[in-house]
């Protein structure tokens, strides 16, 4: 089944393949969790394939060290606005305005059951994409994915996590994914937190 973007369609850095992958993924889930959504892109990809629940998360203030460049936009404060319009034709997406790694302890203490996958493309940073795989870990069931593996800190979180015998694999384009990420917790506790990976 082929994903039909809006027209127009959301500005964002995910590709035609990169979407249409995220859309698939989807439409075998029932519950998402998205961190990093900015205007939508993903998120209608996501939403359109997805039957239950997308839980978009995003403070929407743009990345800390691309608010000065390909962010800027962020700075007007409309973004959110932008997303809750990009997105409102879909009404399974549920729009939650904070902190990614804040997040999780809310969505941990608020619900009982796991979701079905976990889509982390907020800021890339090593030090904050490894905070949130932290946070987030145990909570998807079926399969962990995220965008803009050759960016900023994701080459060396993904190494680290290769060499712990996480299999984790490349999709389409910059994406990279990671099924029933529950498995490796303890190998991923092991890297993280066992204290020789914390620069
Ligand atoms: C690369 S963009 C997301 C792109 C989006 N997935 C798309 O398809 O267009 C990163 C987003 O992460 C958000 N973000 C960055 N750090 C965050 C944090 N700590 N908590 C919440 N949102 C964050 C930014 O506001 C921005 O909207």
């Amino acid at each position: 089944m082929i994903y039909l973007p809006p027209v127009p369609e959301i500005q964002g850095w995910m590709s035609t393949a990169e979407l249409q992958w995220l859309f698939e993924q989807a439409r075998e889930m029932r519950s998402i969790v998205e961190l990093g959504s900015w205007k939508g892109r993903s998120t209608h990809a996501l939403a359109s394939g997805c039957e239950g629940i997308v839980f978009a998360i995003d403070h929407f203030k743009g990345t800390e060290y691309e608010r000065a460049t390909t962010m800027k936009e962020a700075l007007e404060g409309t973004i959110k606005q932008q997303f809750l319009k990009n997105t409102s034709a879909l009404d399974n997406v549920c729009c939650c305005e904070g902190d990614t790694a804040k997040a999780a302890v809310a969505y941990g203490e608020a619900a009982n059951n796991p979701i079905d996958m976990l889509f982390v493309d907020a800021d890339h940073s090593y030090q904050a994409v490894k905070g949130e795989l932290l946070a987030w870990w145990r909570v998807p069931r079926k399969l962990l994915a995220g965008h803009d593996r050759y960016e900023a800190g994701l080459p060396r979180i993904i190494s680290e996590l290769l060499l712990a015998g996480v299999k984790i694999e490349p999709g389409p384009g910059w994406l990279w994914f990671i099924r029933e990420p529950r498995q490796y917790w303890e190998r991923v506790q092991k890297v993280w937190e066992g204290g020789s990976c914390d620069q």
